[in-house]
């Protein structure tokens, strides 16, 4: 048996694609998720591509004793993957308190366990929105962390400077920080993807919902910002990609590579794309003309931001392989895949 890895969210969206690069890997994994936000469907997929059930929980992370139950029952464990939080932006506003409490109390329920278990190492999903509105473009793991616009960016801000005073009392353990630009596509094979409930408040999913029928149009939410098509910007990467970062992230952490003991790294392809250009993007990969229209902006929506990976690049070896087309192309085999299923 390979190193054994705990993955909290497992069945979500970013989890389930590094649960299949972790068993691909070698390690052993473990998943907890109490599915708030995923399907136990998600675990046939990853088996189709694998070969491979990871061991599941259906526990809630803010359940201390089941928490505590899992790292019993598993004996030793190398490190945690923590992906299992809330994650809507526009839903943190509404219900600020309830993403407080889930997202705060299931880290700290887990750095707890870490100290009582004696797991050395922690990989914590956090997100570029910690960096606001940035003032230079782009933006290295230096920039400046902004205010956040939401509690949900607030809870991933404050979730890293707690992992960070927590492993500054703790030398022995490490952990780091990834903050994800915005993962796009599904795997390859179309056995895993994105599933999200109900009307996507993300782009690429709203344009395959739109592409396959599901919705009437795609509205571009704003062509009036400073920008050379007026459309914002963003750092798309393949969810592939990202699930890989984390391999490696891993491994550095095992291996005693890093003299801290916390460290942070900015994941993207390090290009800025429009929405516009997302949509041409989507268009030619698969031929398939979508309907939009322009409406007005989205309240919150950051104009432009792109990422310097060039650390990530550097000391993690890591860097994005497959195209914004190709991304694309992947989600749309993944949404055609979820049709024929239904039908
Ligand atoms: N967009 C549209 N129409 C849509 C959906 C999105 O035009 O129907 C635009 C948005 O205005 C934005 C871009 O597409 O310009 C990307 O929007 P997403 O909602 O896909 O992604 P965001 O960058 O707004 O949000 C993502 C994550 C958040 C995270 C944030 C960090 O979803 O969880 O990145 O910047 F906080």
């Amino acid at each position: 048996m390979g190193r054994k890895v705990i993955v909290t969210g497992g069945t979500g969206y970013i989890g389930s694609h590094t649960v299949v690069e972790l068993i691909t890997g070698g390690f052993d994994v473990v998943i907890i998720d109490n599915l708030y936000n995923s399907d136990i469907s998600v675990l046939e997929g990853i088996r189709s591509i694998t070969g491979v059930t990871p061991k599941f929980y259906d526990y809630d992370l803010c359940d201390r004793q089941k928490l505590d139950e899992v790292f019993r029952a598993e004996g030793k464990v190398d490190a945690i993957i923590h992906f299992a939080a809330y994650k809507a932006v526009g839903e943190s506003v509404r219900k600020p308190l309830e993403y407080y409490r889930n997202n705060f109390v299931s880290l700290m329920n887990l750095l707890e366990m870490m100290e009582l278990h004696n797991t050395p190492a922690l990989v914590f999903s956090s997100s570029c929105t910690v960096y606001g509105q940035p003032d230079a473009l782009p933006v290295t793991e230096a920039s400046p962390v902004k205010e956040a616009a939401s509690p949900y960016g607030y809870t991933k801000q404050a979730g890293e400077i707690i992992i960070r005073d927590t492993m500054a009392a703790r030398p022995s353990q490490k952990a780091v920080s990834l903050r994800y630009f915005n993962p796009i596509g599904a795997h390859p094979t179309a056995f895993i993807g994105e599933l999200p409930s109900g009307v996507p408040e993300n782009l690429v999913p709203y344009i395959t919902q739109t592409a396959i029928g599901l919705r009437d149009e795609l509205k571009v939410f704003g062509t009036d910002y400073d920008t050379p098509d007026g459309s914002c910007i963003r750092d798309y990467l393949h969810v592939v990609d990202l699930a890989k970062a984390h391999v490696k992230a891993l491994q550095r952490l095992l291996e005693g590579e890093s003299k801290a003991n916390y460290e942070v790294f900015n994941l993207g392809m390090g290009k800025g794309v429009t929405v516009l250009e997302a949509i041409a993007a989507f268009e030619k990969a698969t031929g398939v003309k979508l309907k939009y229209s322009i409406t007005g902006r989205r309240a919150g929506d950051i104009e432009k931001i792109w990422a310097d990976p060039s650390l990530a690049n550097r000391v993690l070896g890591w860097k994005t392989e497959i195209s914004i087309e190709e991304a694309m192309e992947t989600a749309w085999r993944w949404e055609n895949r979820l049709k024929n299923k239904e039908s």
